[in-house]
C-alpha cells in the first residue's frame, strides 16, 4: 500500500526520564506491531516535558536516550516518521488556535491536571493547564486516525477529538477525528509496589518501576520485592491486584494467554512464579537493551533520524496549519 492510501498514527513519549516497561508495553509495544499497516509519526514531546522543571542539559541527552529507545524497541526509522515536537513549529501554532477553543472548565476536568498540580503547588504554570491542547496540536496536525497510547491518557484524547469535532462543526472538513488505540491487558501497567497506582517514572520509590535501561539483576531484584498477597495461589483476580499485574506483564512479554500462565502455576507459589516471570521480563529486554547501548554510541546516526524526521513531519503539519489560518481569517504572508 502506498503512504497515501495507509491510515495515519501519531503518538508521542515526554523525554522527562528513563523509559518504563509501563511506557513500552503500554505504547513502544503498540507502534511496533502497527508500523507495518500505518503511515506512522512519532514523537519526542520536548514541549510537553517543560511543563515541569528540568535542566537544560538532561533534557537534551533524555531526548536522544529517548529516540535510541525508540529504534531499540523495534521503532523502523526507514518507516516511520520520528521528530523531536519543537522542530516543527506548527505543533505551537496550532497550540494556540485550539486554546482559543478550549473551554477553562473542560482543562479543569482533566485528572492528570488535578494529579500533577497537586504535586508541582510551587510551579503552578499555564503550561500544566494547557498540556491536554497541545497534545491534540500534536494529533490534528497530522490528520490522525490513531492514537496508540496507555489508558492514563483516554481523558486528553477525548479533548482532541472534542476539539476536532468543534472546529469542523465551524470549519467543515477540517480535521481528521482521532480514534485511541489501548492494549488489552497492559494499557495500564500498575506499580510494582503499590499496585493500585501506575508504573511512573517519576516514583520516589525506585522498587516500583522497571526501566528499560537498567541491568537485568536490579530487575529480577525488583521483581522478586514486587508487593503482592497473602492467598498464595496463582489466580488472575481484581482482589489479588500486585499479582494480576505482574500476571498482565508476563503475558505480554512472552505472548502467552492469561489462562495459561495461571494453568503454567497451578499448585505452585509465589516463589516459581516470580523467578521465572522475571526471566521472561529479562529475556524479553535483552535484545532492547544491547541495540540500546550500541545505538548510543552513534550519535551521528540519530541526528539523521530526528533531522529527516523533522523535515517529512513539517511537510503534512504545515498543509494542515495553513488551511487551518485560511479557515480562521489569517492573511498569509507574502514572500
Ligand atoms: P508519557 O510520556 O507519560 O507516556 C508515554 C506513553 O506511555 C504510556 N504509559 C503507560 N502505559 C501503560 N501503563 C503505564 N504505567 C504507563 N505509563 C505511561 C502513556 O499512556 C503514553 O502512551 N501526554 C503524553 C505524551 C503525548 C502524546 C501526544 C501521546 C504528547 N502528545 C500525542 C499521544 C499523542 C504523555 O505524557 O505520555
Amino acid at each position: 500500500m502506498s503512504d497515501q492510501e495507509k491510515k495515519v498514527i501519531f503518538s508521542g513519549v515526554q523525554p522527562s526520564g528513563k523509559m518504563t516497561l509501563g511506557n513500552y508495553l503500554g505504547a513502544l509495544k503498540s507502534w511496533t506491531k502497527l508500523q507495518h499497516e500505518f503511515e506512522c509519526y512519532f514523537s519526542m514531546v520536548n514541549m510537553h516535558a517543560i511543563t515541569v522543571p528540568q535542566d537544560p542539559e538532561v533534557l537534551k541527552r533524555q531526548t536522544i536516550e529517548l529516540l535510541a529507545q525508540f529504534i531499540a524497541c523495534g521503532i523502523d526509522p526507514d518507516l516511520n516518521t520520528i521528530f523531536i515536537q519543537s522542530h516543527v513549529r506548527e505543533h505551537a501554532e496550532l497550540n494556540w488556535v485550539l486554546c482559543t477553543m478550549t473551554y477553562m472548565g473542560e482543562l479543569n476536568r482533566m485528572t492528570q491536571y488535578k494529579d500533577k498540580s497537586k504535586k508541582s503547588e510551587a510551579n503552578l504554570n499555564a503550561g500544566l493547564f494547557t498540556y491536554p491542547v497541545l497534545m491534540a496540536a500534536d494529533i490534528l496536525l497530522y490528520q490522525t486516525d490513531v492514537v496508540p497510547v496507555g489508558d492514563d491518557q483516554k481523558q486528553h484524547l477525548e479533548l482532541a477529538r472534542d476539539l476536532a469535532i468543534r472546529f469542523n462543526n465551524k470549519y467543515p472538513g477540517t480535521f481528521v477525528v482521532p480514534e485511541g488505540y489501548y492494549p488489552k491487558e497492559t494499557a495500564r501497567v500498575m506499580s510494582l509496589q503499590e499496585p493500585e497506582k501506575k508504573m511512573s517514572k517519576s516514583d520516589s520509590n525506585e522498587n516500583a518501576f522497571i526501566l528499560l535501561a537498567e541491568d537485568s539483576d536490579t530487575t529480577v531484584k525488583k521483581i522478586k520485592k514486587a508487593v503482592t498477597d497473602s492467598v498464595g495461589v496463582v489466580n488472575y483476580s481484581d482482589d489479588q491486584p500486585g499479582l494480576k499485574n505482574l500476571i498482565n506483564i508476563y503475558s505480554a512479554v512472552t505472548e502467552k494467554s492469561v489462562e495459561e500462565i495461571v494453568a503454567m502455576y497451578a499448585g505452585k507459589g509465589y516463589g516459581a512464579f516470580k523467578g521465572e516471570m522475571a526471566e521472561a521480563v529479562v529475556e524479553s529486554l535483552r535484545p532492547i537493551r544491547e541495540k540500546y547501548a550500541y545505538l548510543l554510541e552513534n550519535r551521528d546516526y540519530l541526528e539523521g533520524i530526528y533531522t529527516r524526521g523533522a523535515e517529512k513531519a513539517e511537510i503534512r503539519a504545515g498543509k494542515t496549519l495553513r488551511d487551518v489560518y485560511e479557515k480562521i481569517g489569517f492573511i498569509p504572508r507574502k514572500f
